[in-house]
């Protein structure tokens, strides 16, 4: 990780009439650094509303496991939708809901609120009790944010596990957190073609000596129409349960720690993470972060978040914080270029989008298609737009505010991650005069510092990595089944610290700018991938011995997957099919590359796909046997091999280099 120096960029101060009247002020820093802990009890409770008023902030005497507001109580479906219709706003849109084949759906508040005490009921009638976890695995179509918001209402945590994942992926997490009911659809749109996913459900569900055993029914949206598979003794038509359920559900007052979800995500090793959040706290920074950074007026604005609910953006900043704010927000199902490239644009022209957040591997996907796709519409009503997911590079940034944010917006970079629940540090947009390509500072109430490997911070713009110093009331609570796991990932590096596991440097201003992930974790479009569940992946394809993965530098996903496999002997390959291909070159090593990447893709999920498959003799290690990633990296970014002096056999680089023909 080496420091980088940017050139001198162009800085754009916040448009003077924000400045002036900005949901953020500057006294919101002043605040927060007068008294941490008293700030945030404030925001708890201006911003929410409870049951029983928490007394206590934070306690912080079993760290690193956190409470926080403990002794309150709330409801959070009920903050996120019925305290809006009993404040007089039930007529306002909550979701304007876009299909991706063109049907439309606008739901109001009031009738948000229906459709979620309905299917409280409903999993109520199906047994589903406080504390018990139901998975969802849905498209983006508004039954998602009904139950995700019926689980609340009830108390049993959801997991969501994104649309785009395998059989195998679904069932490991369905295992993990032992979830009883399954919330999913016949299938989803996506490039204009309905996918399937109550098809993998029942492959992940079908053998119960494989897993799945937890599950006693399957609830099942009906989107596309397609033909399924059903079991009677464990399917339920979503239109069966829910539709004719009662819409009067009392919400019950329940703890502020009450586990609200879990959420997998990649670590460092081939296992995913469920990662626990609850729900005072994560609710108090998801609204705060929500407000001050999209400087939100729920009167007015229609804000967009182009995020999939399977992700922590979709629950934060399409679900949680937008509905607590009583915000009207666009839902879109698909993809942005179907059925035309110019489907975004449409769609912010339609509802008068004004606030837009989303990834810089999409808008470095609309710079490739070029800015006179965005030519032809008014996005006029765009005055603030967001990026999140990966560290977003100057051109893109600026590109970004010069086309969509039409020269005049402030940009807000946003960093966070699904352990921190919500946005940590960000510009404010009536407040910071915005970097292109920097997250900036923390926001109110939060505290970080960029460290060296002793555990000093760093001086002079060097590199080192990104710690929090302090607890956020939206912090992870924990990894689900597994405590140590929680400390020792995040606060064994630097004892006392959370390990974010991002590099990041300082400019001469204090202004942060991320650098990437310094761990085995990769970032494909903005998703997180462990570079070990794909060697795992890999491995278990009969033809491979050993897999190394790496995330090469991409131009538009930020990075991209890429695996040497080492093949196993032919005598070593018990499957008879496998004799009639013949060494690794020409068509059938083709084959087999296209084989190995399909089987990546079937074993976790298309996202997962290797961008390249190398089949190589050998590996780089060290003399205790470590993979030296950093080396494979050099050769799939097609860069001069860097230090090769702690490699047991020096001359493997060559070799993989010769094998391959020269750089990638
Ligand atoms: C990792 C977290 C946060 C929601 C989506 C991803 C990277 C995230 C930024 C940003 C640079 C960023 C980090 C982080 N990341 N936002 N604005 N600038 N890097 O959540 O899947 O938990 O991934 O995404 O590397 O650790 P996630």
């Amino acid at each position: 990780m080496a420091a980088q120096q940017e050139p001198q960029q162009e800085t754009y101060p916040p448009p003077p009439d924000l400045a002036r009247d900005a949901v953020a002020q500057p006294e919101l820093y002043e605040r927060a650094d007068a008294d941490r802990l008293a700030f945030w009890h404030d925001q708890a409770k201006e911003l929410l509303s409870w049951e029983t008023e928490p007394t206590e902030v934070l306690d912080w005497s079993r760290a690193p496991f956190a409470r926080w507001f403990a002794d309150g109580r709330l409801n959070v479906a009920h903050n996120c939708v019925d305290r809006h219709v009993e404040a007089g706003h039930g007529d306002r849109v909550a979701i304007h809901w876009e299909g991706e084949p063109g049907d439309r759906r606008s739901i109001t508040y009031a009738e948000l609120g229906r459709e979620v005490r309905r299917a409280a009921n409903a999993l109520e009638a199906l047994g589903v009790r406080r504390g018990d976890r139901v998975a969802l695995y849905l498209p983006m179509i508004p039954e998602a944010v009904v139950a995700m918001l019926a689980c609340a209402r009830i108390g049993a945590p959801h997991s969501v596990v994104f649309g785009g994942f395998s059989a195998d992926a679904l069932r490991s997490r369905v295992d993990d957190a032992e979830a009883v009911v399954v919330v999913t659809a016949d299938g989803g749109y996506r490039r204009g073609a309905p996918a399937g996913l109550k098809a993998n459900v029942d492959e992940a569900l079908g053998d119960p000596a494989r897993g799945g055993g937890s599950v006693r029914t399957v609830l099942v949206v009906r989107r596309t129409g397609q033909d399924v598979g059903w079991d009677d003794d464990r399917d339920v038509w979503w239109h069966d349960a829910v539709d004719g359920a009662s819409e009067e559900h009392e919400a019950p007052a329940l703890e502020a720690e009450h586990p609200l979800f879990i959420l997998y995500t990649s670590g460092t090793t081939g296992k995913p993470k469920g990662i626990l959040h609850t729900s005072g706290g994560y609710l108090t920074q998801a609204a705060y972060t929500h407000r001050n950074v999209f400087d939100v007026r729920p009167e007015s604005d229609v804000y967009w978040c182009a995020a999939d609910i399977g992700w922590v953006t979709g629950h934060s900043y399409i679900v949680y914080g937008p509905l607590a704010n009583g915000v009207t927000q666009v839902m879109y199902e698909g993809t942005p270029d179907t059925p035309t490239r110019e489907r975004w644009w449409e769609v912010v022209e339609r509802y008068g989008v004004t606030l837009l957040y989303t990834a810089p591997t999409t808008v470095r996907t609309f710079m490739k298609w070029g800015a006179e796709l965005l030519e032809g519409h008014d996005l006029s009503s765009l005055r603030l737009i967001g990026s999140v997911g990966e560290p977003i590079n100057p051109e893109a940034w600026t590109w970004y505010r010069t086309h969509v944010g039409s020269g005049r917006t402030p940009v807000v970079d946003t960093w966070w991650q699904t352990e921190t629940g919500a946005i940590m540090i960000s510009p404010l947009p009536g407040v910071t005069t915005t970097k292109p390509g920097s997250a900036q500072r923390t926001l109110p109430g939060i505290s970080a510092a960029v460290l060296d490997d002793a555990g000093e911070p760093v001086t002079d713009g060097q590199a080192g990595y990104l710690v929090l110093t302090e607890p956020w009331p939206s912090m992870l609570r924990g990894i689900w089944g597994d405590d140590d796991r929680y400390v020792e990932t995040y606060w064994s590096r630097f004892p006392g610290r959370y390990f974010a596991g991002d590099g990041a440097r300082l400019d001469e201003d204090g202004d942060v700018w991320l650098l990437g992930r310094v761990d085995d974790v990769m970032n494909v479009s903005g998703h997180r991938l462990s570079t070990a569940e794909i060697e795992s992946a890999l491995v278990s394809h009969h033809r491979v011995a050993e897999a190394a993965v790496v995330g090469a530098s991409d131009d538009t996903t930020g990075q991209a997957v890429c695996a040497f496999v080492i093949l196993r002997a032919r005598e070593d390959a018990e499957d008879a099919e496998d004799a009639e291909d013949e060494g690794v070159g020409g068509e059938d090593g083709e084959a087999l590359v296209a084989e190995l990447r399909d089987h990546v893709a079937k074993e976790i999920g298309p996202i997962a796909k290797p961008r390249q498959v190398l089949v190589v003799a050998e590996l780089p290690k060290t003399r205790s046997g470590k993979i030296m990633r950093r080396l494979l990296r050099d050769v799939a970014e097609g860069r001069e091999t860097g230090d090769v002096t702690t490699l047991a056999d020096s001359s493997v680089m060559g070799t993989i280099r010769a094998g391959m023909g020269g750089p990638a």
